[in-house]
Parts: structure tokens; C-alpha cells; sequence
């Protein structure tokens, strides 16, 4: 039997590169730029309708959050020309509903209107109002995939071992550690994160059950203080001279107060009853990273 092919979109990213390195049941097509630049609506329509994929995985976006907010409300900057018109240009070329857009925690306010942790079921909102024009562009792209049919995986604060490329939430705050140059840690903002290796799991079960709806991969909820201090301990290395702060504090000096969410998250339950797997408490996802290889990295010499 010939295996399922599988057009990935970001297969240099930090979550779509572990996929294909642990979904090799699939044949993979993996186009990326500037060969393939998913803005280009002609460049899109000409490899999908010459690669004909079982399944499109849709993990390709702008995904710099600060960059994203430099650019908020323009329709034709380059994060709604990736994260919107790029989703809609695979959907023209694509009319399967084997399509699973790669979405985030962030198409929903994470304050105390609509609280997190999220269900599968839950609504985003349907206004920009409270969100960051990341979280709107990922959020309009999640209602034309659902106008579509296809089918939409939310994750938060994706971790995995390796990566050079992008430090992810947990390398990032190990580098700064390393440095030095610890920031204080919030105790009152309530987040997930998600093992990219279950990320992978979850997208290849859903492939192999032709699944389709909303379906989340996180663990349950912890807060930054507590993750990171837990990580340093376990690594060996002394987390108190980590300082806590209060993100709601912190939001009242900032032109954004919807910058970060503060009740974040996304429950699994639905999921895993659907697909037929679990998915690890935080603390099993940093055993798991530790045993992978998670350490604390080299401090970069002081000039
Ligand atoms: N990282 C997080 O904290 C997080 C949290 C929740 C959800 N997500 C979602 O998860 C998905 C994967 O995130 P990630 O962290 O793996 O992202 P990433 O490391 O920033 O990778 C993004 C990928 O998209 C590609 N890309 C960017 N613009 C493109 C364009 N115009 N045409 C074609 N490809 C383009 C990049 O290619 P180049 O490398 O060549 O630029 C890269 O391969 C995204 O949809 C993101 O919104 C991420």
C-alpha cells in the first residue's frame, strides 16, 4: 500500500521539523522558501495542484508576536499576508477537507471575560478587541479553515529538545538563566505548554483516523515562576535567585494590556477521547525533556 502523502507548509519551523522527523509513515512533501512562499497565491496553487497531497498540514506562519503587533490592523502587512490571505490561498488550490490548520491559544482574550483553560468547544471570540494581531490573524484563519471544513489543532507554548533555530518557551528562559540576565517570572499568569512530540502523535492520529473538527495538545496549567523554577531545580542549578513578578501588574505599564493573555490555556479532554491518547502533565513533559537531553546551555562569554 502506498503511504498517505503529506504536504507540510513551515517544515523548517520549530514544531513543523520535529513532525517530520517522527511521522515517517508519511510521504512528505515539504516545500519552503523562497521557493514556496505561501502569500504568493500562483506559487501555492501551482505545487498543490502539481504534489495532488493526501493531507495538507498547515504549520507556516508569521509567528514573531511582537513583530506581529508592530503591524495591527494592517490587512495587507506580512502577518495577515501569511497567517489570513496564506490559508486562503491553500484552500483555493486545496478543496479537500483533509486540511489541518496549525492554531494557538492566542484566538481567545485569556482574560477574565472568557478565561481559559479552553475547551475544544469553545467559540473564539469574533472581534479583534481584546486580542493581539497575532491572535486575530491566527483567529480569522481558524474561521475560514472551519468555513472550509478543514480541520484546526491548537497548541500553546510548544518544547521539544534541539532546535538551534528557535529557542522555544523553556531554552529561551534556561539561555537567559545561563546569562544571567534572568527576567522576574509571573506567578499569577496561568499557561500551558505543549510537548512537541505529542503535537505529533496527536497530527499523525488524526491523519490516520481521517479526523476532522477541533482538537487541542497541552498539558494542564502551571505558571511561569513555577515551570521555569521547577526546570532549573531539576537541572541541578539553584532557581532562587529567580525573582516573581505579577503579570497584571506588568499589564498596566504597557500600551497593550492584551499583550499577554493572563488566564491562557487549553484543555484535552475532548480530544483525547477522540483520537485515543493522552497527553502529559507539565511536570512529565520536563522529565521527558530532561531525558531527551534538556540541560542548561553554555553562557555566552561576556565581551
Ligand atoms: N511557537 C509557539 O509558541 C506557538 C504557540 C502556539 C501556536 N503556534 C503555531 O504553531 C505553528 C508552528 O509554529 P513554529 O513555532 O514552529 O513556527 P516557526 O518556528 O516560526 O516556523 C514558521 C515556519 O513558517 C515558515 N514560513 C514563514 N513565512 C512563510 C511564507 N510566507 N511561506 C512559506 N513558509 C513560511 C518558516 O519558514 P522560514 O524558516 O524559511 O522563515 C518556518 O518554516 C504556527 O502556525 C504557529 O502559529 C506556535
Amino acid at each position: 500500500m502506498s503511504k498517505t502523502k503529506v504536504l507540510v507548509t513551515g517544515a523548517s519551523g520549530l514544531v513543523g521539523s520535529r513532525f517530520l522527523e517522527l511521522a515517517q509513515v508519511f510521504d512528505f512533501v515539504a516545500p519552503d522558501l523562497p521557493e514556496f512562499d505561501l502569500a504568493d497565491a500562483e506559487a501555492v496553487r501551482v505545487l498543490v495542484e502539481k504534489e495532488n497531497p493526501d493531507w495538507i498540514i498547515n504549520f507556516a506562519a508569521f509567528t514573531d508576536v511582537n513583530a506581529a503587533e508592530q503591524q495591527a490592523g494592517d490587512e495587507n502587512g506580512p502577518a495577515w499576508r501569511i497567517n489570513v490571505t496564506g490559508v486562503e490561498n491553500l484552500l483555493k488550490a486545496f478543496k479537500s477537507k483533509n486540511f489541518l490548520q496549525i492554531s494557538t491559544d492566542m484566538v481567545f482574550s485569556g482574560d477574565l471575560d472568557q478565561p481559559g483553560p479552553y475547551d475544544e468547544t469553545q467559540i473564539p471570540p469574533d472581534s479583534n478587541e481584546k486580542l493581539t494581531w497575532y491572535g486575530w490573524t491566527k483567529n480569522r484563519a481558524e474561521k475560514i479553515v472551519k468555513e472550509r471544513n478543514g480541520s484546526v489543532l491548537r497548541i500553546i507554548y510548544p518544547v521539544r529538545t534541539g532546535h538551534d533555530k528557535k529557542p522555544d518557551y523553556i531554552r529561551g528562559a534556561l539561555k537567559k538563566y545561563a546569562d544571567g540576565k534572568m527576567y522576574p517570572l509571573f506567578m499569577d499568569q496561568q499557561i500551558c505548554i505543549a510537548f512537541i512530540d505529542e503535537i505529533s502523535e496527536t497530527i499523525q492520529k488524526i491523519i490516520e483516523t481521517e479526523s476532522n473538527g477541533t482538537f487541542h495538545c497541552s498539558s494542564d496549567t502551571t505558571t511561569p515562576y513555577e515551570l521555569i523554577t521547577y526546570v532549573i531545580d531539576q537541572l541541578g542549578a539553584d532557581p532562587s535567585v529567580i525573582k516573581s513578578a505579577s503579570v497584571l501588574e506588568f499589564l498596566k505599564t504597557q500600551t497593550n494590556p492584551n499583550r499577554y493573555p493572563v488566564w491562557g490555556g487549553l484543555k484535552t479532554n475532548i480530544t483525547e477521547e477522540q483520537l485515543d491518547l493522552h497527553h502529559s502533565t507539565w511536570q512529565t513533559i520536563v522529565e521527558h525533556l530532561i531525558g531527551q537531553g534538556l540541560s542548561l546551555p553554555e553562557a555566552t562569554p561576556q565581551s
